[in-house]
């Protein structure tokens, strides 16, 4: 990331990694990512926040080195995990006067997770302030987004926030001060990251909401001059409502199960239902996860194979049940040959799910007129229900 100037001696030194494609080995990175690490200079001291993932660490210290950056006092670390702490102990090398300011469970993490010994450390508590002379930085400790320890850090000088993983996205580009088009980056970020603590997230979000805040730095993607769209953004993702959207998502061998899945997707068009539509084998877990923060029900289409569920459908399960999503009913749509195993192992799985289950439907072999009837059935199940919540 090229180094920018935010406010008077406060600047954007962190890292851009245009090319990685996989986060965790699990999310998929259309746009890349970066890691935003900032300089605060006060009249007496300085301060970084948050460092960057070791395989960009030279960016940083490229940074650094052509802000002038000669003595760095304090490494503030709003999350321990290591895309944004990594790099702590590349930089106290650098810096060897620089302790590491973070809260008492962060600390307790980044010993367990780097070399950091621990006369390194200074803990701070919620609303607790460090003065870096002319600038002053205060605490904010915001659990659960989306680790246990994570918080975020407030210039009350120049009113910014420094959220971390809090209102970020993954989006690696030249200027990400430009965020006119934050919008879906941040709903895939929210969708695979926050929204298994939605809950939490509302709560920090009333709480940040009582800072004056100008802008808006988090850890990864956008910076936002303008706090609003992002904050209403976390409000409508975080709330505990649905919309009139059924996501229908299918594998199929030999297209029974496609048949069916086809068959379902007009019949619940022709009723008025909002329909998202993917086929397992071709779609990312990031798409599946922005479609279940607002679809009212999930139908999971899947094939019995190996004396259970496709593995491709078990995935998508096991994606769905892990991000605890709002999603109000869900059923299963099913073709076998001899036996029929999908239904109960895909049950079995969903143990997070507060959803009421419609009646699946199976087939043995292709669909035909009574497999049809009953899918016309369960299209009524649904436009009913969403009737009954009033999104229809
Ligand atoms: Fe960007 Fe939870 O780390």
């Amino acid at each position: 990331m090229a180094l920018r100037k935010i406010k008077e001696k406060v600047y954007s030194v962190g890292a851009v990694h245009w090319d990685r494609r996989l986060f965790d080995e699990l999310i998929p990175l259309p746009d890349g990512t970066s890691y935003n690490s900032y300089i605060v200079q006060g009249s007496e001291k300085t301060a970084l926040i948050d460092t960057v993932d070791t395989a960009v660490f030279s960016q940083l210290a490229e940074n650094l080195g052509a802000l002038g950056i000669k003595k760095i006092d304090y490494v503030i670390s709003n999350h321990a995990e290591q895309d944004h702490s990594g790099s702590i102990p590349a930089v106290l090398a650098a810096f060897p006067g620089a302790k590491v300011v973070t809260n008492e469970k962060c600390k307790g993490m980044l010993k367990d997770l780097l070399p950091v010994p621990e006369e390194k450390f200074i803990v701070v508590r919620d609303t607790e302030t460090l003065s870096l002379g002319d600038k002053t930085l205060e605490f904010a400790i915001t659990p659960w987004v989306h680790w246990p320890e994570t918080m975020c850090t407030y210039l009350k000088e120049d009113k910014i926030l420094f959220s971390c993983d809090f209102f970020g996205s993954h989006m690696a580009a030249a200027d990400l001060f430009e965020w006119t088009h934050f919008y879906t980056p941040a709903k895939r970020y929210f969708a695979e990251i926050m929204s298994p603590f939605r809950n939490n997230v509302r709560t920090n979000l009333e709480k940040v909401k009582k800072l004056d805040i100008k802008v808006i730095a988090p850890a990864h993607g956008y910076i936002y001059d303008n706090p609003l769209p992002i904050m209403d953004a976390y409000s409508e993702w975080s709330a505990d409502t649905v919309k009139n959207e059924a996501m229908i998502v299918y594998v199929s061998m030999h297209d029974s199960t496609r048949i069916m899945a086809e068959y379902l997707r007009e019949a619940l068009i022709k009723r008025g239902v909002d329909v998202h539509f993917y086929n397992l084998t071709v779609t990312d877990p990031g798409t599946l996860a922005i479609a279940l923060i607002d679809s009212a029900t999930l139908i999971l289409g899947a094939p019995t194979v190996l004396a259970g569920l496709h593995p491709a459908a078990a995935a998508a399960a096991y994606l769905a049940n892990a991000l605890r999503p709002r999603t109000k009913f869900i059923s299963l749509i099913s073709s076998y040959g001899w036996g029929e195993k999908a239904g109960s192992v895909v049950t079995g799985m969903l143990t997070n799910f507060k959803a009421e289950l419609l009646t699946p439907v199976l087939s043995k072999g292709r669909p035909k007129e009574a497999e049809f009837e009953e899918l016309d059935r369960l299209a009524d199940d649904v436009a009913a229900r969403h009737k009954g919540l009033g999104l229809l």
